[in-house]
């Protein structure tokens, strides 16, 4: 099938990520390597690996892999606070990776001339969490944006999807690009946000699960069985600890989290750590967590990240099926108008 509207729309998001369709599968922890990468760009998508907590050596590894998977271009989710990042960006320019997605946060000061003064002179997709920084972080110079609501499975941002779109789609995307994230389960969701001017979508929850993806059967089956409302947000405990709220599927790992974070309140009570080691043990605190859930199955003590679309999440099929599917419905959507 050919999807003529579909593939009009996304013409700008295709042209600038090199591939197929504009559909980004955004980077997950320990889902989002090699082999889940490898099949989102061998179906036409675009893949990006989740570098998260992973040394220079482990990125380099992994996306030498990635290579070998496929020969269609892929991207690279860097984390901000990682204290490497700047080995982590020559790592990616000596592979000639051609885009960097920066999230966590504002780039530090040089990172974004780093990777886009690096041997390859890549792109650099930056998250943005509103409108004003949409525009400081165009003028700082990132190429494309990410606009992610709160429906995101993983850590997220107090607005939703549908709100974010409105507020900075019809300002910024004639001009620039901006991809659409938080949410999407279906193409007709997809039609939606490209009407509106989106230059394409990023998808996580939707992809998960997917065949090729390494998640533990366990994993799988939790999404399977999961509906939108499973999908909580993680509390606030204590208004000293800023901590980012995460969506994950409800279970004894999310009260465990409430636990953590009054443990390490209580560190801050005695100062025994300052406020930006205490933030750093709740982020490693997931991280340990989501490997638990994705790699060893715990289902039950584990984090289990997910998004509200997750009760769109039915089987495991192979990711070029859901990327058929999407761009039919999407097609299909546009054909109605
Ligand atoms: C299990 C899981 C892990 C994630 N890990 C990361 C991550 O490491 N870095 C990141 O930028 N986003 C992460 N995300 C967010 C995704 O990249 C993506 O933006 C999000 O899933 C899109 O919303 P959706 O889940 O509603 O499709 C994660 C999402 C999930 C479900």
């Amino acid at each position: 099938m050919d999807y003529p509207k579909t593939r009009r729309l996304m013409q700008r998001g295709t042209d600038f990520l090199g591939c197929e369709t504009a559909i980004l599968c955004g980077a997950m922890s320990w889902v989002s390597e090699r082999n889940l990468v490898s099949a989102i760009s061998n179906a036409g998508g675009f893949g990006v690996i989740a570098c998260g907590a992973m040394t220079p050596e482990l990125l380099d590894a992994e996306i030498a892999a990635t290579k070998a998977m496929t020969h269609r271009p892929f991207g690279v989710n860097l984390i901000t606070m990682h204290p490497q990042l700047f080995d982590l960006i020559e790592v990616c320019s000596r592979h000639g990776v051609g885009h960097v997605v920066l999230a966590g946060g504002i780039p530090p000061k040089g990172s974004v001339e780093a990777i886009k003064g690096g041997a390859t002179s890549a792109k650099v997709i930056c998250f943005a969490p509103t409108l004003a920084l949409a525009k400081k972080l165009l003028r700082s110079g990132a190429d494309a944006l990410v606009i992610e609501g709160m429906e995101a499975g993983g850590h997220i941002g107090p607005v939703s999807t549908s709100v974010l779109a409105q507020e900075i789609l019809p300002e910024l995307a004639e001009e620039h690009l901006v991809f659409v994230a938080g949410g999407i389960g279906k193409g007709q969701a997809i039609a939606g946000y490209l009407e509106m001017g989106a230059a394409g979508v990023q998808l996580g929850t939707r992809f998960a699960c997917a065949t090729e993806s390494i998640a533990h059967p366990d994993f799988k089956k939790a999404f399977f069985r999961a509906s939108a409302r499973d999908a909580v947000a993680s509390v606030q405990v204590d208004a000293r600890l800023p901590v980012i709220p995460v969506r994950a599927l409800r279970n004894k790992g999310t009260e465990a989290f409430t636990a953590k974070q009054i443990e390490v309140a209580g560190m801050l009570d005695r100062e025994e750590v300052v406020m930006g080691e205490a933030q750093l043990q709740i982020e490693h605190y997931w991280a340990g967590a989501l490997r638990r859930a994705v790699i060893d199955g715990d289902v039950e003590g584990g984090s289990l990240m997910a998004g509200q679309s997750v009760g769109m999440v039915k089987e495991e099929e192979p990711v070029a099926q859901i990327v058929a599917t999407l761009m039919a419905e999407c097609e299909e959507a546009l054909a109605r108008r």
